[in-house]
């Protein structure tokens, strides 16, 4: 058979298939093949300049580690199972466990990876109703308490704080952090009428109390935080000026422009994004002409959610989609960046490549081991909380970039983790430890690079000219 035979066979095979084929067959044909391009090429990954054997440690001398020593990437399953088995460890270095691991672990996309996120991860992130949101966040804080404590400390403050001197503790900085919220970004008088969306453990509830004679309604959905706030709060005979409820504040009866001051640190994040727009619709009509909301928000970089940033105003489903999309498709622009092809499309300079496999997995580890159901963060970018925040007529009085002070924040809890290490095990499991424990460290090192991002926001609902 000569060349041109078989070119002209193959020239037709391509042109009956392409004719032939319904569309679905083409959409699966293309998904397969940038799958397996994908696959391919992270499998294959260039060498990184930071070897494996700076972060992590094979735990056993006849343990076949190699891989960990040479400066030769590893697939991230591989790692996972070596971790989750003890046979390696996460090196323990200034408090950053993981800070360039993107230079030794690939992260491709796997028949297993895509099961995970389109069986477990998905269905939640489109579904998040509240009843949804209530178990999950119950889930999370009402089983495993002094677990918290070994985490955060006797004063169990959750929030990442802004970080002013180096030297700070966390728990310093959370403390002068609560001062700064409380007068400074909140703006906290005598006269307010407080709203706290995330009752935590009533900690920032007792300090405004010591400070102010205000009167303050918290929420949150766990029974187990109301409880322990409650309690604290009768220790300080302060139980008369703050009422502690356990349900969504979207469900309780209070009235339009009942407060003037609202504080949501952690909320968000697991509200779910398809929600946001309505959690701050409710906030703007719950606050009095004037009024001030200050929220944490994470998101994601918007490299990952660059086809999605839109999923605001569309239903979150195509958000998810797209972002699939760009995840199968990002070695083809990879290459376009390689030859030069402008990447117009999204503003990224180093292109979509850089965080989405790490992002993505990163979730995906979260989503099914650590706290499922917290999935605000997965597609969401800053651009998203703009646009939620503009659209319920809310203000941008003050921004702040978090990122840097959740890192540290993360990396503290990871030494404090590792400290109480015997403890936990003994307790909880080696598995509990574990997963925690590369949580947090991954965390911290997504943080530090920017694949995550934390921002504090502090709103005001405008003045109507009518009512001034
Ligand atoms: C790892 O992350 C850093 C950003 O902190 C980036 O500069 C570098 O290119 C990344 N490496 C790879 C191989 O993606
Ligand atoms: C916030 O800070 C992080 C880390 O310093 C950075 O990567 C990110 O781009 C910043 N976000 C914005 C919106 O500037």
């Amino acid at each position: 058979m000569s060349t041109a035979t078989i070119l002209q066979q193959t020239r037709n095979w391509v042109h009956s298939y392409f004719t032939g084929s319904s569309h679905l067959t083409l959409v699966l044909t293309i998904i397969l093949t940038a799958f397996v391009i994908n696959y391919l090429m992270q499998y294959f990954a260039a060498t990184g300049k930071v070897p494996a054997a700076q972060h992590l440690v094979p735990t056993s001398s006849n343990y076949p580690s190699t891989a960990y020593t040479k400066a030769r990437k590893i697939p991230f399953y591989t790692f996972l199972n070596d971790f989750m088995a003890n046979r390696v460890e996460i090196r323990k270095r200034d408090g950053y466990g993981l800070s360039h691991w993107n230079e030794s672990v690939t992260f491709p996309l796997t028949l297993r990876s895509l099961w995970t996120f389109t069986v477990q991860v998905l269905p939640t992130y489109l579904w998040h109703s509240r009843a949804a949101n209530r178990a999950h966040w119950r889930r999370f804080y009402d089983q495993r308490d002094d677990l918290f404590e070994c985490l955060m400390g006797r004063l169990r403050l959750s929030f990442t704080p802004r970080f002013i001197q180096s030297d700070e503790s966390l728990a310093e900085a959370q403390t002068h952090d609560i001062g700064r919220l409380t007068e400074e970004d909140l703006a906290l008088t005598p006269d307010d009428r407080v709203l706290n969306l995330d009752t935590q453990w009533g900690t920032v509830e007792l300090c405004w109390l010591s400070r102010l004679p205000l009167y303050i309604h918290s929420t949150s959905h766990s029974v187990e935080l109301a409880q322990y706030a409650q309690t604290l709060a009768e220790r300080a005979s302060a139980d008369d000026r703050v009422q502690f409820h356990t349900q969504d504040f979207r469900d309780l009866t209070f009235h339009p422009q009942q407060f003037t001051k609202i504080l949501a640190l952690e909320s968000a994040d697991w509200i779910g994004q398809k929600h946001l727009p309505d959690f701050f619709r409710t906030c703007h009509d719950l606050l009095a002409p004037g009024g001030r909301l200050v929220i944490h928000s994470t998101t994601s970089p918007s490299v990952f959610g660059s086809l999605a940033t839109s999923s605001v105003a569309s239903p979150p489903g195509g958000g998810a989609i797209s972002s699939l999309f760009s995840l199968l498709l990002a070695p083809l622009s990879f290459l376009g960046g390689r030859t030069g092809a402008s990447s117009s499309a999204s503003a990224t300079p180093t292109g979509l490549s850089h965080y989405l496999h790490e992002t993505f997995h990163y979730h995906l580890f979260c989503l099914t081991k650590v706290c499922p159901g917290r999935d605000t963060v997965l597609f969401t970018t800053l651009a998203d909380y703009v646009a939620a925040i503009q659209n319920a007529g809310l203000e941008i009085v003050r921004l702040d970039n978090l990122s840097q002070d959740a890192s540290k924040h993360y990396a503290e809890w990871f030494a404090n983790w590792d400290h109480l290490r015997a403890r936990i095990e003994m307790r909880y499991g080696e598995d509990i430890y574990r997963q925690m424990e590369l949580y947090l460290a991954w965390t911290s090192s997504l943080f530090r690079r920017g694949g995550l991002q934390r921002h504090l926001f502090v709103l005001q609902r405008p003045f109507d000219n009518n009512d001034a």
